[in-house]
């Protein structure tokens, strides 16, 4: 039996499905087992990783599991989650990091982490841990701008990063679960390239066969831009700008041969993803 944390969420919904696709028993946790869609067969469990009496019953009987926590501060839930899994005697962890963690320059968000890397390590079962890049996926914050014929909000000028489709995250997730080989590594999951926002937007434009803009903020403008339009307090404000001057400094324009050496093919390029959520950026 495999658990799968964070299973309603973008990375989760995809490693639940490859794994059911490929028959493996699966169980999904979710703060609302009644509201979650999971494919046939797969077991959908109440679990909230603030509640340790959940996660107790949620990991009994379970051989391997894939940590994913929703993003934000650590707070203990890696902690509990990884200790309720080895009093249930899980033999193997995949967690769900990100690329950067440990970075002192990344401010808050290159720390949120390291204790759960910390806690898979020294847990004494097999540990993966999964470090991956921007995923596309969250372009999918532009579609009401780019749906208007709006500009996209630039933060992060012509900094690069290796944008990964969460496809490719959740099939690296899934080899690492299924197979003892990749006990012990720790990968950096990015796309086949660096591409910076306005790459993006011209691959967007090119696929929907129209015109995509976007607009540099300032720091300002983009403090602003937090707390109108994502609802923002200072302090993650703050964290936000930290981690966008890291990517227009160059410090995400990372890429590796992580995602190939593991699945045995090349990364999808950003323009997949984005030719397969055309529908998202599309009017009417
Ligand atoms: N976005 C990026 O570019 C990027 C890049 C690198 C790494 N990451 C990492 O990826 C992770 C986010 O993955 P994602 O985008 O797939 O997540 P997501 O779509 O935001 O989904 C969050 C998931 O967490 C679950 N969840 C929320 N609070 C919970 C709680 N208290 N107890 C149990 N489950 C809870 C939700 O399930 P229910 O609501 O059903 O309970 C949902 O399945 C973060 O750790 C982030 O640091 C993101």
């Amino acid at each position: 039996m495999i658990l799968v944390t964070g299973a309603t969420g973008t990375i989760g919904v995809e490693v639940v499905r490859q794994l059911a696709e490929r028959g493996e028993a699966v169980r999904a946790l979710t703060r609302d087992p009644a509201k979650a869609r999971v494919p046939e067969g797969v077991e959908a469990v109440r679990g909230d990783l603030r509640d340790p009496d959940s996660l107790r019953a949620a990991t009994a009987g379970v051989t391997a599991a894939f940590l994913l926590r929703p993003p934000g501060p650590d707070e203990g839930q890696d902690t509990a989650v990884v200790a309720a899994a080895r009093a249930a005697g899980v033999r193997r962890l995949v967690k769900l990091s990100a690329v950067g963690t440990g970075e002192p320059a990344l401010g808050p968000f290159g720390r949120w982490h390291v204790e759960g890397e910390r806690a898979v390590r020294e847990s004494g079962a097999e540990w993966v841990v999964l470090r991956p890049s921007t995923f596309a996926s969250n372009t999918l914050s532009w579609a009401g701008a780019v749906r208007a014929g709006e500009p996209v909000p630039n933060m992060t000028g012509d900094g690069t990063s290796g944008v990964i489709d969460p496809r490719d995250v959740a099939a690296v997730a899934v080899r690492a679960l299924l197979d003892g080989r990749h006990a012990g590594r720790t990968y950096t999951l990015t796309g086949p390239a660096a591409i910076s926002l306005p790459d993006q937007v011209a691959v967007l434009a090119s696929v929907l066969g129209r015109p995509v803009t976007a607009r540099n903020l300032s720091p300002d403008e983009t403090r602003g831009f937090l707390r109108t339009a994502w609802g923002f307090d200072d302090a993650q404000a703050e964290a936000v700008l930290l981690s966008t001057a890291f990517v227009r400094d160059g410090g995400n324009a990372v890429v590796t041969a992580d995602v190939p050496e593991v699945l045995g093919r090349p990364a999808r390029a950003y323009r997949e993803w984005a030719q397969a959520h055309r529908e998202a950026f599309s009017a009417g």
